[in-house]
């Protein structure tokens, strides 16, 4: 007996930190990286616990050996428990995931949700999108403090969102498709840290903050209306006056400064961090026949990695 489960990773388009203080954000998943998980059963195992394969963060184990606060440990528990089963003797769970790790792509709430998923389908207990994007919300808070519930939701999801916290989902409608350039900076940032971080600063200075984030908010406005109408060329410049509020907010650093102004020398439209800053990722605004061009200046300017991402309307979630 087998079953898999899947999630793409994730990138956010406009509204990032603001987002925690309940000003809307925009994001899409990145189809081209997945996180897989597969549970089952092991016949040469049939006397020991579940067994976890998961290469990608050199975990090579029975889940009874992680400490019991381990992210992976916790969503196998919280899932059973929802599923009210026991945990599966004699089996392997595998889980390949090709999303970086602390790279402000989702990762975490990516394996999450397909773990959640492949156990679901093991036990043939099928779980609604709800019920697994609460429960990897739950995963992500044990982890990651206060998160606003993006990630979980769009990696769930696997659909361009326009999130507000603790409210329903809307579907973002893509008039039409854009193209952008993800450059990894190499950089790995926490996201726990960025945010707190965040909190500290607004703390201090709490009308300062408020009056950024609401910027940071107007613009994830515009650009929900420049998407829903087909007016994708206004992103660029929205996504140059999100970088310089994402700056004023202190989760710049000199390394992301110079691949945003790589990607718009390279030819992009428009370029900012995305996600928690101070490292993670950079995307740019790219006409087609610009992609390479501008993937190509990204390297040129020290980006470890890019890769080039079609946005377009809702694809249908992987079970
Ligand atoms: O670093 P990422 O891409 O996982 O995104 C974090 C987004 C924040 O707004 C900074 C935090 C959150 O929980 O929304």
């Amino acid at each position: 007996m087998q079953a898999s489960g899947s999630a793409p990773a994730k990138i956010i388009l406009f509204g990032e930190h603001a987002v925690v203080y309940g000003r809307p954000a925009l994001a899409v998943p990145v189809p081209e990286l997945r996180a897989r998980a597969t549970l089952r059963q092991n016949p040469q195992a049939a006397n020991r616990g579940l067994g976890i394969r998961a290469p990608a963060v050199s975990i090579q184990d029975e889940v009874g050996n992680l400490p019991a606060d381990h992210p992976l440990a916790v969503v196998i528990h919280r899932t059973l428990e929802l599923l009210d089963r026991e945990m599966p003797a004699g089996c392997d769970l595998q889980i390949e995931s090709n999303i970086p790790v602390s790279g402000g792509m989702g990762s975490g709430a990516a394996v999450s949700v397909a773990v959640i998923r492949a156990l679901a389908g093991f036990f043939d207990r099928p779980l609604t999108r709800e019920q697994v994007n609460s429960l990897a919300f739950e995963i992500e808070k044990i982890h990651h403090g206060s998160p606003s519930g993006i990630d979980n939701t769009v990696v769930t999801y696997e659909e361009p969102v326009y999130f507000v916290k603790s409210q329903p989902i809307h579907r973002l409608r893509v008039a039409k498709p854009f193209t952008l350039v993800i450059a990894d900076s190499g950089i790995p940032s926490p996201t726990a840290i960025t945010v707190a971080a965040v909190r500290r600063a607004w703390q201090t200075e709490p009308v300062r903050y408020e009056q950024l984030f609401d910027e940071i908010g107007t613009l994830a406005q515009m650009a929900r209306f420049a998407i829903e109408t087909g007016r994708t060329e206004e992103l660029g410049p929205l996504m140059d006056q999100s970088h310089v509020r994402l700056c004023e907010i202190d989760v710049s650093r000199p390394e992301i400064d110079r691949l945003v102004d790589a990607a718009r020398q390279a030819g992009a439209l428009g370029a900012k961090l995305s996600g928690g800053g101070r490292g993670g990722n950079v995307i740019a605004l790219v006409a087609e026949q610009q992609a390479a061009g501008v993937a190509a200046g990204l390297k040129q300017a020290g980006a470890a990695g890019t890769l080039i991402t079609t946005v377009a309307g809702p694809r249908s979630a992987s079970q």
